[in-house]
């Protein structure tokens, strides 16, 4: 598939070079093209990384199949609206982003909880797009190797109103080796694995790492 991931943090790369690996056509979106390709961390990775081209957000969203959210969850919206609706259109947007707010420091707070969510503040902001939440619920590493813990034993969501869009999205994980994607229903459902995050920090500090997983024994 054409797959354009917005972002260049550590879940963007980490996307970008499993799915290019496993032989996707992966275009990373970033605000400055010219700026991201000298950062020297990005130069290391880009080395490793040849088949995966740097693009504006927009250019690498307008050519894709699939485009994928890793922006941080404070410049999402915005990130997208650089993209445009237009550019958007209908296309399975993956949205992992999580609306943490660091700005009275750590742990960070949630900006949006309860009644709403990034995952419907993305689809009301683009009503066209087919808005998949997925993969917010882990350590980047994981999201791409879970097979690395439990031998892939654990559990990860989807939320989205577009049944299609979710079983597209649900190959895309089983391709990188998730055994147990559980659809929790509409988009409203990012509600949920959004508010998940509290916890995910405090079992992060007590275990001292985030190599860790929820999994769903039922
Ligand atoms: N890290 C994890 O393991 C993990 C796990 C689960 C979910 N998440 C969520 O996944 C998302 C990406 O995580 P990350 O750790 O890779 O994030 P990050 O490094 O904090 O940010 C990702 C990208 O967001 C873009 N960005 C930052 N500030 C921006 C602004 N003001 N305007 C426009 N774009 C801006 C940057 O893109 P460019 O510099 O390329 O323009 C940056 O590379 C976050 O929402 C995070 O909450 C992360």
């Amino acid at each position: 598939m054409r797959i354009a991931v917005l972002g260049t943090g550590m879940v963007g790369r980490a996307l970008a070079s499993r799915w290019s690996e496993l032989g996707h056509e992966v275009t990373m979106g970033t605000r400055d093209p010219e700026a991201t390709a000298q950062r020297e961390d990005h130069r290391a990775w880009a080395v490793e990384n040849d088949g995966v081209v740097l693009a504006t957000m927009a250019d690498a969203a307008s050519s894709a199949e699939v485009v994928v959210n890793a922006l941080s969850g404070q410049a999402t919206i915005a990130g997208l609206e650089s993209v445009g609706a237009e550019a958007l259109g209908d296309r399975i947007l993956v949205d992992i982003a999580n609306p943490l707010d660091f700005s009275a420091g750590f742990p960070p707070t949630l900006s949006v909880k309860d009644t709403d969510s990034l995952g419907e503040q993305v689809q009301r902001a683009f009503p066209r797009a087919r808005v998949v939440k997925t993969l917010n619920t882990l350590t980047a590493s994981l999201m791409t190797h879970p097979r690395t813990l439990a031998d892939g034993e654990h559990t990860v969501f989807v939320s989205g109103d577009d049944a299609d869009a979710k079983v597209v999205v649900t190959s895309l994980l089983t391709e990188m080796g998730h055994r147990d994607v559980i659809d929790l229903g509409g988009i409203e459902t990012a509600r949920g694995t959004e508010m998940y995050l509290p916890l995910w920090l405090r079992c992060m500090g007590a275990l001292g790492t985030g190599m860790f997983n929820l999994r769903m024994v039922r």
